[in-house]
């Protein structure tokens, strides 16, 4: 790996909070997918910052694994990208707890994501969920990525991430890239099928809402076909609210298949939101099944995942080590003696 040295790198995270849906594969998978080949790459399940809402332990070791491997399943190449597991590192919350020292009360506090969770009847509201995004530059900062792959949801966490990098450079002299988000034109926001003015979460959507990628085929497809659509009956893409939900499908369709949404109108000209459905889950359970099956057999081998995150940590973990000396340095901590 030392020729890649000189590469852009591109680090990204998936929370183990739930199943993966089809809008984290779209919203950011795809691209991770997509960037492998030409970037030094690390993609993480952040299993730290699941703990901000309360974690059955058992299932989230479960579903931690699981997303290692549905990283795999998706078509990441574990030989080419480093795929760990954020408490694998030393480093991350090392680093998080200088970041939090340079953050303000103010910025944490403007965090959508963050007021979004706390206004729920009944939120934990703890200080993990407030001080997550200090957790998530730290992420990005640790390793100098020069891009983060992202949903439009994270888009406000990753300024924060500059805003801060910028800080400390300033106070301290050149120390961290400042990373720039790249998300998807279309697909960075897929939204509930049965509520489609709110995003299709992990765990916030209603079951009926999602689709996982591992979901049944069966399933997947009931679901396209029960999707919330509207009283008209034209295949047409518009911005208008009573239309988001024709909008979503669309959406997804023109994701899963590089159709543009312009073809894709001509297409279904003179046809209603039956046929369109129908098709539609034909395409979507296409483009999963292979996945689930792929994510299925690779659960069965526990030895081969281990082995793959036995490589990705030791990597990643050289790189942590190097940037959190260097920043202990530059902070005026006294170096330890080894
Ligand atoms: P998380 O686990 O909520 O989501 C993982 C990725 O999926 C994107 N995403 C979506 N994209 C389109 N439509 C949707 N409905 C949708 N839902 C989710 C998210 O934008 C994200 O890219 N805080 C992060 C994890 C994280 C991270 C990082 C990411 C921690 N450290 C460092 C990048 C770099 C999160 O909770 O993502």
């Amino acid at each position: 790996m030392e020729e890649l040295s000189s590469q852009k790198t591109i680090l990204s995270g998936i929370k183990p909070t739930g199943q993966l849906t089809i809008g984290n594969y779209i919203g950011a998978m795809k691209n991770f997918v997509k960037l492998q080949n030409d970037y030094e790459t690390l993609y993480m399940v952040v299993d730290l910052h699941a703990l901000t809402v309360p974690q059955e332990p058992k299932e989230l070791r479960h579903k931690t694994l699981s997303i290692i491997a549905q990283y795999i399943a998706v078509g990441l190449d574990p030989e080419k990208n480093n795929l760990f597991i954020q408490s694998h590192v030393t480093g991350h919350t090392e680093l998080a707890w200088i970041l939090g020292c340079m953050t303000g009360l103010g910025d944490l506090s403007r965090m959508t994501q963050f007021k979004d969770k706390s206004a729920k009847p009944g939120a934990n509201v703890n200080a993990g969920l407030y001080t997550y995004p200090i957790l998530m530059a730290s992420d990005i900062l640790l390793y100098n990525a020069d891009f983060v792959p992202v949903g439009e949801d994270q888009k406000q966490h990753v300024e924060l991430t500059r805003d801060i990098a910028m800080r400390f450079n300033y106070r301290y002299s050149d120390t961290f890239t400042i990373p720039e988000p790249i998300i998807p034109k279309s697909g960075a926001r897929i939204m509930d099928l049965q509520n489609p003015m709110s995003k299709m979460g992990k765990s916030d959507s209603g079951e009926s809402g999602r689709i996982a990628l591992i979901d049944e085929p069966s399933l997947v497809a009931k679901r396209i076909k029960s999707a919330v659509t509207d009283s008209g009956s034209e295949i047409k893409f518009s911005e208008t609210d009573e239309k988001a939900g024709i909008r979503n499908l669309l959406t997804i369709y023109a994701n899963l298949t590089e159709i543009s949404i312009a073809e894709i109108e001509l297409m279904y000209e003179g046809k209603g939101y039956g046929d369109f459905k129908k098709d539609l889950a034909d395409i979507v359970v296409e483009r999963l099944s292979p996945i689930k099956n792929r994510h299925d057999d690779l659960m069965k081998n526990k030895d081969y995942l281990e082995a793959v995150l036995k490589s990705g940590a030791e990597s990643a973990q050289k790189k942590a080590w190097k940037m959190l000396s260097k920043v202990y340095r530059k902070v005026g901590l006294v170096q330890a003696v080894r």
